[in-house]
């Protein structure tokens, strides 16, 4: 029986209009456009403004995209995973939300939270239904509304994270195009550099937790910075060594957008041009599970059929990954 391999034959993303630029944010904190551009790399984010907003309405926009442009009725959808640190609520998962929102109603939707490796575990996860041959069509969707989770007075994290969605079809195919592999990593006595304190059954919400900001991100930069560079980077050599592959092979490496020092070091360790590294920090920040998505989205009209594209992601948890697809049509 011929393989059969889970190909993104659809992408779309969604960002909200509202952008916080590094001026308006100096004028929130001690801060200022020099110092974030220079330590990070963000010009401005955008923030999903209005009251019972959140993660599915970014998930909604991109999955309503997604399936117009794909010609994909909602109903021949089989699976939607849905990647986010921001649900709606606890539960029920915000999958589910997307899905009803979307009209998806003969599929089966759950969570997954890997932090900002997020989208790639869930592309994963996917892919692994696809490739049984059972599920013909399965979305996976990268949503954060991280600013609901952001501290508007703490310069050190404030200017790094913003709203966003972005998702992606995939199917089966049996050609040579698609997911190939990925290699995948967890180590959770990171857990204490970056966290949510609050909110969780350890520590549920209270007014002494809410007094102590504890319901906002927490996180020691440069710490976390040392485990990023050195494991993003370690991760996408990896699979190329193990791939056969060498740097003149690869068209694009699909970085997780945290930071432009982060990305760079992880290119140069692959031995890519700079030209060839996705890149759009400057204009969202870091969007969790939206990052990688959004950028691809982004770059897609350059993308050609057979394109080797290297995915990498590092964060909370501490988890970091790579995938390694042949990507599976020609511009539009
Ligand atoms: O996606 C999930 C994974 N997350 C990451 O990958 C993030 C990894 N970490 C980072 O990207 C960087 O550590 C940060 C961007 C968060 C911080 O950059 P840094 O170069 O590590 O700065 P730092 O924390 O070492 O701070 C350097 C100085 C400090 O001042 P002193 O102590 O040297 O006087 C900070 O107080 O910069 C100060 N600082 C700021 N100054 C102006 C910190 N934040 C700001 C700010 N504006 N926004």
């Amino acid at each position: 029986m011929e393989k059969i391999r889970a190909a993104i034959t659809g992408i779309n993303a969604w960002v909200p209009e509202y952008k916080l630029t590094n001026q308006a944010l100096s004028k929130m904190v001690d801060t200022s456009d020099e110092w974030i551009m220079k330590r990070v790399g963000v010009k401005e984010r955008r923030i999903l403004k209005g009251k019972g907003r959140g993660s599915s309405d970014l998930g909604e926009q991109a999955v309503r995209g997604l399936l117009l442009k794909t010609n994909t009725a909602p109903e021949d959808v089989d699976l939607l995973i849905c990647s986010t640190v921001t649900p709606d609520m606890f539960f029920p998962a915000t999958a589910n939300i997307i899905s009803d929102k979307c009209g998806i109603k003969n599929a089966f939707s759950f969570d997954l939270n890997a932090a900002c490796s997020g989208f790639l575990f869930a592309l994963q996860t996917g892919a692994a239904y696809v490739e049984t041959g059972r599920y013909k069509k399965v979305i996976i969707v990268g949503a954060d509304k991280m600013s609901s989770i952001t501290d508007y007075t703490d310069r050190t994290t404030c200017p790094l994270f913003g709203d966003a969605a972005g998702a992606v079809l995939l199917e089966p195919t049996t050609d040579e195009f698609g997911i190939i592999d990925y290699i995948f990593h967890t180590d959770g006595s990171g857990r204490k550099y970056l966290h949510l304190k609050a909110g969780g059954s350890v520590k549920p919400a209270s007014h002494e937790t809410v007094n102590a900001k504890e319901h906002f991100l927490y996180q020691e930069g440069q710490a976390v910075f040392k485990f990023a560079v050195l494991n993003m980077a370690d991760v996408a050599a990896e699979i190329m060594e193990r791939n056969n592959l060498k740097s003149e092979d690869i068209a694009w490496l699909v970085p997780h957008q945290a930071n432009l020092r982060i990305i760079e070091a992880t290119g140069r360790r692959m031995g890519l041009p700079p030209e060839k590294v996705m890149i759009n920090i400057e204009n969202y920040g870091n969007t969790t599970s939206a990052t990688i998505p959004l950028c691809i989205w982004e770059y897609e009209q350059k993308l050609k059929k057979g394109d080797i594209l290297i995915l990498a992601a590092f964060g909370g948890g501490f988890t970091w990954g790579s995938i390694y697809l042949k990507w599976a049509y020609d511009p539009k």
